[in-house]
């Protein structure tokens, strides 16, 4: 079907330098989209990122020259182009924003218009040319000085993923919807119909995650009855909802760029499983992370805490970067941590990991084989690996039953002495 032509200014928001203009994404009638960098942008020599994937590092005439390349920056058929993809909702979520657009043939270009106030990390997509009624029904208002769309309806914001939920800012005992033009602090993890206990799971696995090293994004669990101004269908599959600290806002409300692996390497839909493997975010972190050292040290914990836990689900979305200032490029801190075990028994690792994805196959030799593939050195790697399960076998059988209930951390507990990864690590020395 015909859309309107329209265009999106992209801006990055610097709370020092205010916002800078990255390029401007247009929509054509056939309903193609394409961004195209802003000359002003390529040309700044203190240009911040906006994505790893057109960045190489100390080489300021590839950086322009991947940022100029147009294979990755246009989409036909109602898409945008892959890294515009990658900051929408997918399940449920886009779900419900879909029926808050209401009737219509709305496509990615009409939800980013929609959304593009409140996105992940620092990035600020606003209308350059009058939003199309495709777009649903919004007011406009100011955000960084610019007329951006204010959506009618519960979703004012946009985060990838597939579970329901939203985003809040704590007020004492309660958890409040974002006013008009802010964006909330915190994300709320909903209750599921088809996961019964989900967010009580995730959140008994961030915590073992974090006994045993892993930094993980600050999260607890709040009864559905403190949150204000949600309509009461969505909090009714459970009593509890997950609510984690977002890293990509500061207290003050100021935006910290991010972006997720999945963005870097371009994987849309379920490629977030397939495009690349756990290798390759090993190799980000190398390539990229201005602590490297620590970085990858960090990966190991996840991967060794993902393993233990029986977590399925760390596809590429579920390891970001981010910047916390200029010059700086970390791993953020760890999220989405699911024992997906307790739901899916026959669950694999989502990312294949040095040719498996069985978690029982991963053994001390395969990160030894996943060092000298990026030339680290490997007994650096293995003291991580081994130090991190020493700490999850010394400490879990007494923090899992709080944390998950006697019969999940018992399930848990069970198939860990039975890892061979843990049977290892026992006799090393
Ligand atoms: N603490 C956080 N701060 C900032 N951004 C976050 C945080 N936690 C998650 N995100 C962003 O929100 C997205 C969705 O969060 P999360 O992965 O927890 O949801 P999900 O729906 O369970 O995902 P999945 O589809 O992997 O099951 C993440 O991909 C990440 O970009
Ligand atoms: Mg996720």
């Amino acid at each position: 079907m015909a859309k309107i032509p329209g265009m999106l200014g992209v801006h990055l928001l610097d709370p020092e330098r205010g916002p800078i203009r990255v390029g401007a994404l247009t929509r054509a009638a056939d309903g193609s989209t394409s961004f195209t960098v802003a000359e002003t942008y390529l040309r700044n020599d203190d240009r911040p990122i906006i994505s790893l994937a057109w960045h190489e590092p100390n080489d300021d005439g590839r950086t322009r020259d991947r940022l100029a390349d147009r294979d990755d920056k246009i989409a036909l058929h109602g898409s945008v182009p892959p890294w515009f993809a990658g900051l929408l909702p997918e399940g449920a979520l886009r779900e419900l924003v879909l029926s808050e657009m209401g009737p219509g043939d709305h496509d990615q270009f009409d939800v980013l218009t929609r959304l593009g106030a409140d996105l992940p990390g620092a990035v600020l997509i606003v209308p350059e040319t009058e939003p199309a009624p495709s777009a649903g029904p919004l007011d406009l208002d100011v955000v960084a000085g610019f007329r951006a769309p204010d959506p009618k309806g519960v979703v004012k914001f946009s985060l990838a993923g597939i579970q329901l939920k939203l985003t809040a800012n704590v007020d004492g005992e309660k958890l409040t919807m974002p006013g008009r033009g802010e964006s909330g602090r915190c994300i709320l993890k909903l209750p599921s119909e088809r996961y019964p206990g989900l967010p009580e799971a995730e959140y008994g696995a961030m915590k073992l995650a974090e006994a045993i090293g892993v930094n993980i994004a600050p999260c607890r669990l709040v009864p559905t009855s403190a949150v204000e101004g949600v309509p009461t269908d969505l909090l009714a599959h459970g009593d509890k909802v997950l609510v984690v600290d977002r890293f990509d806002r500061t207290v003050e409300g100021d935006r910290i760029h991010i972006e997720d692996a999945g963005q870097i390497v371009g994987a849309i839909g379920d490629r977030k499983y397939t495009m690349a493997t756990t290798e390759t975010i090993i190799n980000m972190i190398r390539r990229f992370s201005t602590d490297h050292r620590a970085d990858i040290l960090e990966a190991v914990r996840r991967i060794v805490a993902d393993i233990l836990l029986g977590n399925g689900d760390n596809h590429l979305k579920n390891w970001s970067f981010r910047f916390p200032q200029s010059g700086e490029i970390r791993l953020s801190p760890a999220y989405d941590i699911v024992p997906t075990i307790l739901f899916l028994p026959k669950d694999t690792l989502a990312l294949r990991f040095v040719g498996t994805h069985q978690f029982a196959t991963v053994n001390m030799h395969r990160f030894e084989r996943v060092a000298s593939f990026l030339k680290i050195d490997p007994k650096s790697i293995t003291r991580e690996v081994i130090t991190t399960v020493k700490r999850a076998v010394d400490l879990w059988p007494e923090a899992a039953p709080p944390l998950l209930g006697e019969k999940r951390a018992g399930a848990l507990l069970g198939r860990l002495s039975n890892l061979p990864l843990v049977k290892e690590a026992a006799t090393a020395r």
